[in-house]
């Protein structure tokens, strides 16, 4: 058996992990599209008002779809996947995708990704992006409030220089007539 395997994550995992990795590295897979589809009754919100979080979408027609890599011990396999199982509990499946890094000449690597399929039950589909904000606006679950996710999400984003246009619309409408919501402005956030 391999003495490591990967982890692939593209939203509240990019700037959480929250398990013990010897890596981490910005990468990408290709196909899917990140869209904020994914109802949050458990985190960013409650079953009442459920909030909004990331999923990610078949869609060929997409640019990369960026995240970060995380590279584990096998010995650490089982704890780990306990935990995230128990995190993403809210309509999250693991599937292996090809994950391809930063830097090109290295191979690379089946990861595990957690991604929110239509079949879920908190699934919400697709929505204009003044919605979404407005959703993301009001709601608030036990891991905070809806529009930090989006921010640090969009933030991390930038600071990689990574572009998703989904994720930058939804957080430059919440930041719209609201700049104290996004610390330092737009640029900084
Ligand atoms: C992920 O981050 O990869 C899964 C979605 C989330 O927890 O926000």
């Amino acid at each position: 058996m391999a003495s490591e395997f990967w982890i692939f994550g593209y939203g509240s995992l990019v700037w959480r992990p929250a398990f013990a990795h010897s890596e981490a590295i910005p990468g990408f897979v290709r196909g899917w599209a990140r869209r904020f589809w994914q109802g949050s009754v458990d985190h960013r919100g409650v079953p009442e008002s459920p909030g909004r979080v990331v999923t990610l979408v078949p869609d060929a027609s997409e640019p990369p779809c960026w995240g970060m890599a995380y590279r584990v011990e096998s010995s650490a396999r089982e704890q780990v996947l306990a935990n995230l199982d128990h995190r993403e509990v809210g309509g999250f499946d693991r599937l292996e995708l090809e994950v391809h890094f930063r830097d090109a000449k290295r191979s690379p690597v089946r990861g595990l990704v957690y991604v929110a399929s239509q079949r879920n039950p908190n699934f919400l589909g697709p929505a204009p992006v003044e919605e979404i904000a407005e959703q993301v606006r009001r709601s608030h679950g036990p891991s905070g409030p809806n529009s930090e996710y989006v921010l640090r999400l969009a933030g991390w984003l930038r600071a990689v220089g990574a572009v998703d246009d989904h994720v930058f619309q939804v957080a430059d409408q919440l930041c719209e007539g609201e700049p104290e919501r996004c610390e330092g402005g737009p640029e900084t956030r």
